[in-house]
């Protein structure tokens, strides 16, 4: 057994014991997609948006649809969590976000441990409209700081600045306990010792999660079309990503902010839940352009994936019989194979019964004990994950065991 599988607070905590807890016991999670930014950065391929004029009023007709759409699907469910996500939630509206979420708790049935998680970019949040969405209901932001480099920010393409950043997250945690923060690292130029100043700087600021990505360079992107025209320079190999991931483990395990998935770190008992619903392969409904879910229904388990150009979305939305949406059924094995490239990314990892019972099949043990052997994954009765090493290689470990 590796010494990931030890120390690992989640597991015995949360993980589900048993195969037939499934996707209901994974939790259920709503999430809203907000697909409007101020200015689009060239690295995002996210679905977002710059527009002159959005129509408020139509976009809450619409969402407050959706949301009863929904709700005639999922009768009486536990809901864990609520994630606006974007885009750039923080654009929307406080009183939009109350509206939406007074539904939603009229809706399903929503303890006092509801986490209501909203992105927001540091150019579009001071101190009033923070309080306005805490008073709506939010109890969690996650901001987009992405550098803590003015120079960096601006090859970034973003409109705030390291002070304003810094001074988001704390006018956010004045306000509210849960408050995570983004940084992009593996960036053009940097090298270990820059990022591990700035992740110095980071920590620091005593967040207790943090969400750490490595730029990926995507088609469709101002920098994906920067680099196949040979002008993206200084861009780290392979090599240096592996060291610059190695050194973001270290400084922030050492800081007590261990990785819980590949990207996001959080002291003990800080994770966020939301994602550990996708993460943990549990149900969730996603609502807004682009939007994807995942629900059990009848025992079987569908996939739905909304349309994502906003305009579209709204029209089959106003158009009704659920225009705006697809959904599909996931066949068994499909199912498997999602769920391993979900749970692997966690350091809790999988359950080998769960994965039985998805596909049908039990997994080649042989494969597991190969990964094992290379220090790949680690293995502990019912279950199996990653190894550090295995979650910067997971494309080959999935690979091997799929
Ligand atoms: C929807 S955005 C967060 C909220 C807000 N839109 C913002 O940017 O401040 C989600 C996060 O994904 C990350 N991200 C987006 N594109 C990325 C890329 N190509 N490489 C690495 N991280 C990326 C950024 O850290 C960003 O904060
Ligand atoms: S990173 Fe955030 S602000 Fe920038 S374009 Fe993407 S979603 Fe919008």
């Amino acid at each position: 057994m590796a010494e990931d599988a030890i120390d690992n607070p989640l597991r015995a905590a949360v993980a589900p014991a048993s195969p037939e807890i499934g996707a209901q016991g994974a939790g259920f999670g709503l999430y809203l997609h907000w697909p409007f930014c101020a200015a689009k950065c060239p690295y995002c391929d996210f679905n977002s948006h710059v527009a002159r004029h959005v129509d408020h009023p139509r976009w809450e007709a619409a969402f407050t649809r959706e949301i009863r759409r929904a709700g005639t699907l999922t009768p009486g469910r536990a809901l864990d969590s609520i994630f606006f996500g974007g885009g750039t939630p923080s654009l929307m509206p406080p009183d939009l976000v109350a509206t939406i979420l007074d539904l939603v708790r009229r809706t399903w049935n929503c303890g006092p441990e509801l986490e209501v998680t909203l992105e927001a970019n540091p150019s579009s949040v001071e101190r009033g409209r923070f309080q306005d969405f805490v008073q709506a209901g939010v109890n969690r932001f996650s901001i987009g700081v992405q550098a803590l480099d003015d120079a960096d920010l601006r090859r970034l393409g973003r409109l705030h600045s390291v002070r304003e950043a810094i001074d988001a997250v704390a006018t956010a945690r004045g306000l509210c306990e849960r408050v995570s923060f983004d940084l992009i690292y593996a960036r053009q130029d940097q090298t270990a010792e820059s990022w591990s100043a700035e992740l110095a700087q980071a920590l620091a600021l005593e967040p207790d999660h943090l969400s750490l990505y490595q730029l990926t360079i995507e088609d469709g992107t101002v920098f994906g079309a920067r680099q196949r025209a040979g002008k993206l320079t200084g861009m780290p190999d392979e090599e240096r990503s592996a060291a610059l991931f190695e050194l973001t483990q270290d400084l922030c395990g050492a800081a007590g902010l261990p990785a819980y998935e590949i990207s996001n770190h959080a002291r003990r008992g800080a994770e966020g839940r939301h994602n550990l619903v996708y993460w943990r392969y549990g149900d969730f409904l996603g609502l807004g352009p682009g939007a994807h879910g995942r629900l059990t229904r009848s025992g079987m388990r569908f996939a739905t994936l909304a349309e994502p150009k906003p305009e579209a979305w709204l029209a089959g939305v106003e158009e009704g019989a659920g225009r705006q949406e697809t959904t599909e059924p996931v066949a068994r094995s499909d199912q498997a194979a999602e769920y391993l490239m979900m749970c692997l990314r966690l350091r809790e990892g999988a359950s080998v019964a769960r994965h039985a019972a998805l596909s049908g099949v039990p997994l080649a043990s042989e494969r597991l004990e190969r990964l094992a052997d290379d220090g790949l994954i680690w293995r502990d009765g019912d279950r199996f994950g990653t190894t550090r090493r295995g979650r910067l290689l997971l494309n080959a470990v999935l690979r091997e065991i799929l």
